[in-house]
């Protein structure tokens, strides 16, 4: 796709423009098409390629331009370089530039079949024609707009939706590392049904939502001691709690505002915290027993946010802006406590695919080369409690980093530079015996340098910051364990029965 720039602006100067003025201006803007608009353009760049200014004139304190370009020195870069030229010459004449008014900046693509482009629906951004051979687009932005890049974005988008297919050719990546031996299997029942049965748990009353009796939850501490005692302690993470409402602050820094609004629980607050503000909402309630949820929603601002999803971005506030002091490096903690949310696909799911589940969050942070051992002996941990102490029938696959999948893309992470053949995600995924799929149950990552850079975050001895995560989910251990073991103590291995115990009935209905 070629794409082609035009814009004209009002610069609006601090005085009337003089004939002599007028000269310095002249030469500025023939410097500027000759010199200055080719800084950083290949040599053999095609002029037609490059921003220049193709008219100006001037009408008291209004200098008007207009400026074409292809890819090289687009016309918002050409405009600011050339406003920066006539701040310095006119500055010797003490006229000054006061604003900038873009009058209009249109966008001409061609090369491929017009009609058929996907055009982003955007408030700013319009389509005056479109033909088999061009489509000439509007763009409605101020000039803070084009300085803070808005046109370069609006450009990426259209590209983006208008690849071969939307990612270019790559595909969800799944690439098998590990594989156990096979393990004897005591059930072939899906373990969701059978705990309902024995009630050892119920749906709740919200979507995706179980209530966990005491049976089921003796099991999932039983985990949870399991990953303390092979994991957390000699590895000496500490217990830190991380935030559980997100505001968008932290998912514009994540990554996670490219892509995860059909996911969300999104947050709402009163728009008053007044009883008087509400009075009305509170009778109606008294009096029809309904609640009056548009009323509702007249009264409430935002969203301004959501609830925990990846569970570790809202620790980075923390940390944002500081730099790491070398000694206590690699920094290792993790967090447990709350639930993550996640609007999952509708249909009846087990235990496993939840919309409120529960999590372990493990974290780290250091050097490369810390970032990566802590990979690697929490690898082996993971190893030894899988095989050893829950006998599992398990394997594991690098699989699409989640931090690139949280943001809808596809494919695996960039593997430039210093460690980058590790960068990614790797997942753990159990058998299922009762319908032989497999279920990733836990993941550990490698995110490279993706939350320090987003939150700003430096090592004291200017090495490269890197960290790292991993997400133990109890409900997907749960189901992994039980559809392979049953329900059945007397068939669960020695350690699981330890520290879970024998399951009772401690509440019983008639
Ligand atoms: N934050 C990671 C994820 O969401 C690990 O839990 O997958
Ligand atoms: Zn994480």
């Amino acid at each position: 796709m070629q794409i082609k720039l035009h814009l004209v602006a009002d610069l609006v100067l601090s005085s009337d423009i003089t004939k002599e003025a007028e000269e310095i201006l002249q030469q500025v803007v023939t410097e500027s098409n000759t010199q200055h608009f080719l800084r950083g353009v290949p040599k053999d760049a095609d002029p037609k390629e490059v921003g220049r200014i193709t008219d100006w004139n001037v009408s008291g304190k209004v200098l008007n331009v207009t400026c074409e370009s292809g890819s090289y020195t687009r016309v918002h870069d050409a405009l600011f370089r050339f406003r920066k030229q006539i701040a310095a010459q006119l500055g010797r004449q003490r006229i000054g530039v006061r604003s900038i008014e873009i009058s209009s900046f249109l966008l001409t693509l061609s090369g491929e079949d017009c009609s058929l482009l996907k055009i982003p629906k955007l408030p700013f951004l319009q389509v005056l024609s479109a033909d088999t051979d061009e489509m000439v687009l509007s763009l409605d932005i101020s000039a803070t707009d084009c300085e803070n890049k808005v046109p370069d974005r609006v450009i990426r988008l259209i590209e983006e939706k208008n690849a071969q297919d939307a990612y270019g050719g790559k595909t969800e990546h799944w690439e098998l590392i590990f594989e156990s031996e096979t393990k004897k299997k005591y059930s072939t029942l899906d373990p969701t049904a059978e705990m309902v049965k024995r009630k050892w748990i119920k749906h709740g009353i919200s979507r995706g939502q179980w209530c966990h009796g005491p049976q089921s939850v003796r099991l999932f501490r039983a985990f949870e001691q399991i990953v303390l005692t092979e994991i957390i302690r000699p590895l000496k993470f500490s217990e830190m709690i991380f935030p559980k409402v997100v505001p968008w602050d932290v998912w514009k820094r994540s990554g996670h505002c490219k892509g995860v609004y059909p996911e969300i629980y999104y947050v709402s607050t009163p728009k008053s915290r007044d009883p008087e503000y509400w009075e009305e909402v509170i009778d109606y309630y008294k009096v029809t027993g309904q609640v009056p949820i548009e009323m509702i929603r007249e009264r409430i601002d935002g969203p301004i946010g959501g609830m925990c999803y990846a569970q570790c971005p809202p620790f980075w506030p923390f940390l944002q802006g500081e730099t790491l002091a070398n000694d206590c490096l690699p920094i290792r903690v993790f967090d447990r406590s709350g639930t993550s949310h996640r609007y999952e696909s509708g249909g009846i799911h087990g235990i496993e695919r939840v919309d409120e589940f529960h999590r372990i969050e493990i974290l780290w942070l250091g050097t490369v080369e810390q970032t990566i051992k802590t990979a690697d002996l929490l690898a082996e941990a993971y190893h030894h409690v899988f095989e050893d102490l829950l006998e599992l029938e398990w394997r594991a696959a690098r699989v699409t980093p989640w931090f690139m999948a949280q943001e809808g893309m596809v494919g695996t992470a960039e593997t430039n530079g210093k460690g980058g053949n590790r960068i990614g995600t790797t997942d753990y995924e159990a058998l299922l015996p009762y319908n032989d799929t497999w279920l990733e149950f836990q993941n550990v990552s490698i995110n490279a340098d993706k939350y320090p850079k987003g939150f700003n975050v430096k090592i004291q001895s200017g090495e490269e910051c890197w960290s790292g995560c991993s997400g133990i989910g109890l409900e997907r251990w749960t189901a992994s364990f039980l559809a392979q073991k049953g329900l059945d103590y007397e068939n669960w291995p020695e350690p699981v029965q330890k520290l879970a115990g024998e399951p009772v009935d401690v509440i019983k209905t008639l």
